[in-house]
């Protein structure tokens, strides 16, 4: 198999098979991994403008119901202090966030019922009002008439991400549900309308490079709108405290033939790549990614939040940290994005 070949047709349009796939991820060789990089680059270009997406995310719950083996926020996990942000606040936070310049707001929590549809409606709402901004709900997996009610309030987007495709890992990692039914939560997602973000984790215990090409072949297959793949991170109050880390190159490999394949979708450089290395945040930029996520709840949630072990810096202002990060993309050569980022397929689908 000539892998530069692959690359070329890859972006011509050629849909690659499994193996074609796992080759690309497992060739090492630096000439093979700067074509894939300028590969990807290009296609970002061609498709993306240079222009990176800059979202607010307000992490405003960290109960959470369920047991996935490698999140901190579990519910076995009794040393972590929980905290619930109030509607009123979660809506006063996104005043905040929009007149520091977001457009586009993820909100995200464990899977907390506390969040009643109702509850989740009026946060909507409370957040519509305020001006154009798209809103991402990131809450787990609920009943299709919340879904339904919720898209119905004005929710434009859904976040839910498969995590791994291969089915016996994916059930013994989250023993309180199943692979089968998170599918039919990101089904449902679909047909309701909702621009729909999947995502996996690289370097869980168990996982093969054959199942992260099978991966991003399932993100092919399910045309989502956004993809939200980072490696996996160790925490030390789940039961997978001592596994190793997911590697960051293997990640960003990952984003960019996710790239090559699905050249409209949205990519974020995810918060996991910078949390294990601030250099690999920007080189993602360079391999495929157009989107960042930006914490925007107060400080003492944030430190709440802990999926995985993260430094978080210095507290500065909403403001502030947008600053910043628009500095980093222009310093990178690219450009900030003015307008709410929805996806290209689904405006072009209008
Ligand atoms: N390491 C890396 N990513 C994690 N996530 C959860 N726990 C971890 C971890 N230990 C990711 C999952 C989830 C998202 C919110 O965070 O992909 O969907």
């Amino acid at each position: 198999m000539n892998i530069y070949n692959l690359i070329d047709d890859i972006c011509q349009g050629y849909t690659p098979t499994k193996e074609e796939v796992e080759a690309l991820l497992c060739t090492y060789e630096p000439s093979y991994n700067s074509y894939l990089f300028s590969a990807a680059q290009a296609i970002t270009k061609k498709y993306h403008d240079n222009i990176i997406h800059i979202r607010g995310i307000i992490e405003f719950s960290n109960y959470c119901r369920c047991s996935c083996a490698y999140c901190g926020l579990n519910a076995a996990n009794k040393k972590l202090k929980r905290y619930r942000m109030e509607p009123k606040e979660i809506v006063e936070t996104a005043k905040e966030a929009y007149d520091a310049g977001y457009r586009t707001l993820v909100l995200q929590s464990g899977e907390d019922l506390w969040y009643t549809r109702e509850k989740i409606s009026e946060i909507i709402k409370g957040i519509k009002s305020i001006g154009d901004i798209a809103i991402t709900l990131s809450v787990g997996e609920r009943d299709y008439e919340d879904y339904k009610q919720w898209r119905k309030d004005g929710a434009d987007r859904f976040l839910l991400k498969h995590e791994t495709i291969n089915e016996n890992l994916y059930n013994k990692l989250h023993t309180h549900s199943n692979l089968e039914n998170r599918i039919r939560c990101l089904n449902n997602l679909k047909e309701l309308g909702y621009q729909v973000g999947d995502g996996f984790m690289v370097g869980l215990p168990g996982q093969t490079l054959g199942d992260i090409a099978e991966d991003i072949l399932f993100l092919n297959r399910l045309d989502v709108d956004m993809a939200g793949i980072g490696p996996f991170i160790p925490h030390p109050h789940t039961e997978l405290k001592s596994a190793e880390a997911g590697s960051n190159e293997m990640t960003i490999k990952a984003v960019a033939i996710t790239r090559l394949i699905l050249k409209k979708v949205h990519l974020p450089a995810t918060t996991a790549l910078w949390t294990l290395n601030t250099e690999d945040g920007k080189k993602a930029f360079d391999s495929g990614a157009n989107v960042v996520m930006l914490k925007v709840e107060p400080y003492k949630y944030r430190r709440l939040y802990e999926i995985y072990p993260k430094n978080l810096g210095n507290e500065n202002s909403i403001k502030q940290e947008r600053l910043r990060m628009e500095e980093l993309i222009l310093s990178l050569g690219k450009q900030v994005a003015q307008d709410r980022g929805d996806s290209i397929k689904f405006l072009e689908g209008q």
